[in-house]
């Protein structure tokens, strides 16, 4: 027999696109999904030909939250031995740039998910939070770290401690999604956001996504000597040789990922 599809998966030139497709359980991220995903995500991620990856969910609900029904009887020593959070460090290591494609339900485990990725282009009817504190446990596979992170003491304990969703607009204020649209259009707007990245140069495109992602981790002085030392590195590549005459020839540059 062969293993259910959780994703669904293809290519649009440049640009890698991921669906999850647990649709009767609003994309609930089960572990087996989790895997199917990280295997996908590592698959564009060695593939020349992709430059950017698009990850969406259905228009109902991105995803609403780790799968409660897969964990509800688990022991602590069953959690900590399956280690399910453990398959979430691979997306960490996705080089490539990840657009996010999000509509309805972004919750919990969503959330988590929607913030592991570097462009959030988000439907008007996007519902954004971590309820988890309605079912008796916190957020487990990043929330309380990178919500905080992004938003701040004072909306992370809000959203957090008392489960409520923030709107789209609420999140794009709070700066933790990227663009806000109207309904019809999310996706195709995100394919198209994925598009325009795709066009850059896949390697600059690369060491901004690193060197944005290192201002998580480091002081601001590693910070720069890091984003310094990348940029110095660029100019080894073909690309940057090639984005800079073009500038000066009044062309537009055809960049190679060299
Ligand atoms: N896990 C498993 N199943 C889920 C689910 C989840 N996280 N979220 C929704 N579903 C299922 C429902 O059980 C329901 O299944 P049935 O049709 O078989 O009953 C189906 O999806 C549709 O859901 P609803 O009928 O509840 O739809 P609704 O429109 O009335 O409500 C909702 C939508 C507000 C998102 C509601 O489903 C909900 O509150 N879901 C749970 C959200 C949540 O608590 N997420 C956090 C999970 S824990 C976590 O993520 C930990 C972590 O840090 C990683």
């Amino acid at each position: 027999m062969t293993e259910e599809a959780l994703i669904l998966s293809e290519t649009d030139r440049h640009v890698g696109i991921i669906r999850l497709n647990r649709p009767k359980v609003l994309n609930a991220l089960n572990p087996q999904l989790m895997t199917q995903l990280a295997e996908q995500m590592e698959t564009f991620d060695g593939d020349d030909a992709i430059h950017v990856i698009l990850l969406a969910g259905s228009e109902r609900a991105w995803a609403a939250g780790a799968d409660i029904g897969d964990m509800a009887e688990c022991s602590t020593l069953q959690m900590y031995q399956r280690d399910q959070f453990a398959t979430w460090d691979r997306f960490k290591r996705i080089k490539k740039p990840i657009v996010a494609a999000v509509s309805g339900y972004a919750l919990g485990g969503g959330c988590e998910l929607m913030m592991l990725c570097d462009v959030v282009i988000a439907s008007e009817t996007a519902q954004i939070g971590q309820p988890e504190i309605n079912i008796g446990v916190m957020p487990g596979a990043g929330g309380t770290q990178r919500l905080t992170r992004a938003v701040g003491k004072a909306t992370a304990m809000d959203v957090i401690l008392t489960g409520r969703f923030l709107s789209a607009k609420e999140a794009l204020a709070a700066g933790l999604i990227s663009r806000v649209v109207p309904k019809e259009h999310y996706f195709t707007e995100a394919l198209r956001v994925a598009h325009a990245m795709a066009a850059k140069g896949p390697i600059a495109l690369r060491l901004a996504k690193d060197a944005v992602l290192k201002a998580f981790e480091t002081t601001l002085s590693e910070g720069l000597e890091y984003e310094r030392k990348l940029f110095y590195m660029l100019f080894s590549t073909e690309d940057q040789k090639e984005g800079m005459r073009a500038f000066m020839e009044k062309r537009k540059p055809k960049f190679k990922g060299k």
